[in-house]
């Protein structure tokens, strides 16, 4: 685990000012080193998804950011205020810098556009001096690399399986050499196993490439396996917040523990394959 940090968020606060307005995000701080996996974890509503828009300025009106700072420290040395960018700062932060899967991804492909159209897409917009054959051919390699495999590139998302579609918006998000990666619920509708080697995969390409990732979900045992760290969210506030080992062996707050045991495992067995040691050996014990 490394010190660097790429991502600091302090004292964030986002309300949905409607007519009784919900303070969706509340007091939130945490810091998200490079090449860390940030597990956020905590039931529906609870405010997960609000605090990643917030974090990737795709909030909405009633959605308002009435408090605290989300601050970028891009590669380039250059701190980077998201309240505080501009449209055209914008435009060269999202997906270039920080790029998000939303939560219900796998459905999200265009069913009458072929994969290959909808990935060179994204380098048309934003590398527009890539020759047409160099965007064909880096889309070839990002399927090769997210185990799809580039015989794909010409199919059509009904002729993919859950798990590939799922993997094509991971080669989506992952296309222009972010430095974070937000996934949101990506792949609640996917066989554990399935979705387990997934983020193994995603586990060894942030080595490779040095991305950090916020994985969202109501999941905590399978956070248990893949985070560097873990933060719990309750009702827009992050209750708890400390490396796995410190959850699962002291959950200090009585609706972490309560997180931790709801979900039994479907597998009979879990762990060891994406932390190895003793994190799995907890994982284990914990989805028992
Ligand atoms: N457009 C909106 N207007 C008002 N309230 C909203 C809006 N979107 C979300 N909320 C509320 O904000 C809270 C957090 O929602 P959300 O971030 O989607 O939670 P999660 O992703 O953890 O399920 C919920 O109480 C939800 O009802
Ligand atoms: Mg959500």
């Amino acid at each position: 685990m490394t010190t660097d940090s790429l991502l600091s968020v302090k004292n964030y606060n986002i309300v949905y000012q409607v007519e009784t307005p919900v303070h969706a995000v509340r007091n939130v701080s945490f810091e998200l080193g490079r090449g860390e996996i940030l597990g956020l974890a905590g039931e529906s509503g609870c405010g997960k998804t609000t605090l990643a828009y917030g974090i990737n300025r795709l909030l909405r009106p009633p959605a308002e950011i009435t408090d605290g700072s989300a601050i970028f420290h891009d590669e380039s040395g250059v701190d980077v205020d998201i309240n505080g960018l501009t449209v055209a700062e914008l435009r060269r932060y999202r997906w270039d810098k920080v790029s998000m899967v939303f939560q219900g991804a796998m459905n999200a492909l265009n069913p009458v556009i072929n994969i290959q159209k909808q990935m060179t897409d994204i380098f048309s917009t934003h590398r527009p001096e890539m020759s047409k054959s160099d965007r064909i051919d880096e889309c070839a390699d990002l399927l090769d690399l997210i185990g799809v495999g580039r015989d794909r590139l010409r199919s059509f998302s009904h002729e993919l399986s859950g798990g590939m579609r799922q993997r094509v918006m991971i080669a989506m998000a992952l296309a222009l050499k972010p430095q974070l990666m937000i996934m949101d619920e990506p792949t609640t509708a996917l066989d554990v196993l399935v979705q387990r080697d997934i983020l193994q995969e995603i586990s060894e390409l942030r080595h490779k490439f040095g991305f950090s990732v916020i994985f969202i979900t109501h999941d905590l045992p399978l956070l248990l396996e893949i985070s560097d760290r873990i933060a719990i969210m309750l009702q827009g506030e992050i209750v708890e917040y400390n490396t796995p080992e410190q959850i699962y062996r002291n959950a200090g707050h009585e609706y972490t523990d309560k997180l931790l045991h709801s979900f039994p495992s479907l597998t009979g067995e879990r762990g060891g394959f994406v932390r190895s040691g003793e994190a799995s050996a907890l994982t284990r014990e914990a989805t028992r």
